[in-house]
């Protein structure tokens, strides 16, 4: 069976994690999507750095446009990250030239996911970012597939590992901010400038991507309450805890009869509830809907490990998607038909 070729750009934490993936678990994937899956082409910033896999039989590329481009793959994955270039224009130029696009990259999708996403249809190929949210919790797969004739009402989670792994050791060790957040650096959790982390523009932008598809509506990704959690001191968990809550960095979405409201700031939750005791780097996302009442998924929301199992799972369905073998996700709504944002006012 021929190999499903794909194109790597970004060599991070999460795509070392990606071809280490690859090169454990190579009999298993085959299995599972029944032809092997090849990493054939690759581009990063330094190519010689060690990342502890072996590159020697992937071609090199400079640029990411030029791989994105190249005639001899299927799929372009895209581990680059930021919402502007190379990405932006790499992602395209893989969309045009006829492939299927993997991406991690929510500040990429909470910006233009809906003119990528409409490219794609016309083009007839797949945008996936499974990844791009609650690192390896299948939220848009779940939100894409399983909830299909459901309605939701509201959403909400805890959608940054960098800033739970933060506030959770607060909280245990009494350890200040900084010295902390050095660690979630170190574990790979934080983002390459981790001011998105605790200012909460990461949460930001996995919040308004959710949004978009729990309702049917383009994405309003600078239409959000924003607030971090770089002012909370060791006082306020604590005063928090004596009065039996602690502090969670929550994004927030819900249809009002105003609109839909979209926030993210610290919030105060009760103890003994289900989303209190998620810790350390674990996320968790709440879908209420009309027919499931409240749904709670949690996991890993952050480290290479997690986050590439959700780049393979996308990469695996379109593996998958041959034809004849038809296993593509579908999507709630078509890009072209989402319905224009509207503000809570
Ligand atoms: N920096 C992000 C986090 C990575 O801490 O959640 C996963 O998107």
């Amino acid at each position: 069976t021929e190999p499903l070729r794909i194109g790597l750009a970004g060599l991070g934490t999460v795509g070392a994690a990606f071809i280490k993936l690859l090169e454990q678990k190579n009999a298993l994937l085959t299995r599972q999507c029944g032809r092997p899956i090849e990493v054939l082409s690759a581009c990063a910033r330094d190519r010689n750095r060690d990342r502890g896999v072996d590159l020697s039989n992937v071609e090199w590329y400079d640029d990411a446009v030029k791989l994105a481009e190249a005639p001899n793959l299927d799929v372009f994955v895209e581990l680059i990250g930021g919402d502007g270039e190379p990405a932006l224009s790499a992602v395209k130029a893989a969309i045009q030239s006829g492939k299927h696009v993997v991406t991690a990259n929510k500040a990429l999708i909470a910006k233009h996911g809906v003119e990528l996403a409409i490219l794609a249809e016309e083009q007839g190929v797949l945008l996936n970012f499974e990844a791009a949210v609650a690192g390896g919790i299948p939220v848009i797969k779940t939100m894409r597939e399983a909830l299909a004739g459901n309605t939701v009402s509201r959403l909400y989670g805890i959608l940054n590992g960098t800033c739970n792994y933060i506030l959770t050791r607060m909280e245990e060790e009494e350890i200040g901010f900084a010295e902390v957040l050095a660690d979630a650096q170190r574990l790979g959790y934080a983002e390459a400038d981790p001011t998105f982390d605790i200012e909460g523009n990461d949460t930001a932008h996995k919040l308004a991507i959710m949004t978009s598809i729990a309702f049917g509506t383009q994405i309003a990704g600078d239409d959000i309450y924003l607030e971090g959690i770089s002012n909370i001191t060791l006082a306020d968990i604590r005063a928090a805890r004596d009065l039996g809550y602690r502090i969670k960095l929550l994004g927030v979405a819900q249809k009002t009869e105003r609109g839909i409201e979209q926030r993210v700031h610290p919030t105060m939750v009760p103890i003994e509830s289900q989303i209190a005791q998620v810790d350390d780097v674990i996320n968790a996302v709440v879908l209420e809907t009309d027919l499931l009442g409240a749904l709670l998924m949690s996991g890993p929301g952050a480290g290479g490990e997690a986050t590439a199992s959700a780049v393979m799972g996308d990469v695996a369905d379109i593996a998958k998607s041959r034809p004849g073998r038809q296993h593509v996700p579908a999507l709630v709504t078509p890009a072209k038909e989402l319905a224009p944002y509207q503000r809570a006012r």
